[in-house]
């Protein structure tokens, strides 16, 4: 009689970048908005989009490991198909398509232990890149973020870490200080307080990146401004 242990079936190996071509496509995608996309003359914006691609180069050239991660939907991913539809139509429609082909794979998710009520049917992110995966990552995430329309997502900020957002579909505006369209990029540097709207009648999908020390994106510690300080912050 043979020993149990040795029958027990070997441990796969582990999923790499390269034997995966969605995931592969989709960063191409990413990497492709923050190269060629303009800085609008701000040294600040030139730097970060030269951070996140250089980044992302790198992990591509390590071939990184595919986490396994269970797919997990929201009631928002309902407006996922409209905004792929009308990202398609836009100046991102490679990204578009390209996250269309991952779209039952991605692991939607709130980020917040408590998430006001009014936001858990019009918003959620999922990651395609980071500490978690699904593509491993420890000095750059990327990701996706959704929200319905007529969304206010309340004034936040983020600890020692850089983010830009670049609009694949629908029209929001930050801060209330401009509407901004498919293909727009806006940067937020660590501390910046940031509160976003979107429009009245079509979902709004934002593609980000966050650059940040790697123990800062391993635990990102995601929280709402508290609301005077959200309401000092705009002058109300
Ligand atoms: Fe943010």
């Amino acid at each position: 009689m043979s020993d149990p242990v040795s029958r027990a079936a070997p441990e796969p190996p582990a999923q790499r970048l390269m034997g995966c071509p969605e995931w592969v496509y989709l960063l191409r995608e990413f990497e492709t908005l923050y190269r060629y996309g303009s800085a609008g003359g701000s040294r600040a914006i030139r730097s970060h989009r030269k951070r996140v691609r250089e980044t992302l180069s790198a992990v591509i050239e390590t071939n990184p490991e595919i986490v396994a991660r269970t797919p997990a939907t929201k009631p928002v991913a309902a407006y996922l198909d409209r905004a792929l539809d009308l990202g398609e139509r836009g100046s991102l429609q490679g990204l578009a398509r390209a996250l269309r082909h991952v779209s039952g794979r991605l692991t939607w998710e709130y980020g917040y232990e408590r998430v006001p009520r009014t936001l858990e049917r019009k918003y959620a992110y999922c990651e395609v890149l980071g500490p978690q995966g699904p593509i491993r990552a420890d000095r750059l995430i990327l990701g996706l973020v959704l929200f319905a329309p007529r969304t206010t997502y309340p004034q936040h900020s983020h600890t020692e870490i850089e983010e830009s957002y670049i609009s694949v579909a629908g029209a929001w505006s930050e801060n209330d200080a401009a509407v901004y369209a498919p293909g727009s990029l806006i940067l937020n540097r660590p501390g910046d307080e940031h509160r976003i709207t979107t429009g009245e009648h079509e979902p709004c999908l934002l593609a980000y990146a966050w650059t940040g020390p790697e123990e800062r994106l391993a635990a990102p510690g995601m929280k709402l401004s508290s609301t005077r300080r959200a309401r000092t912050a705009r002058g109300i």
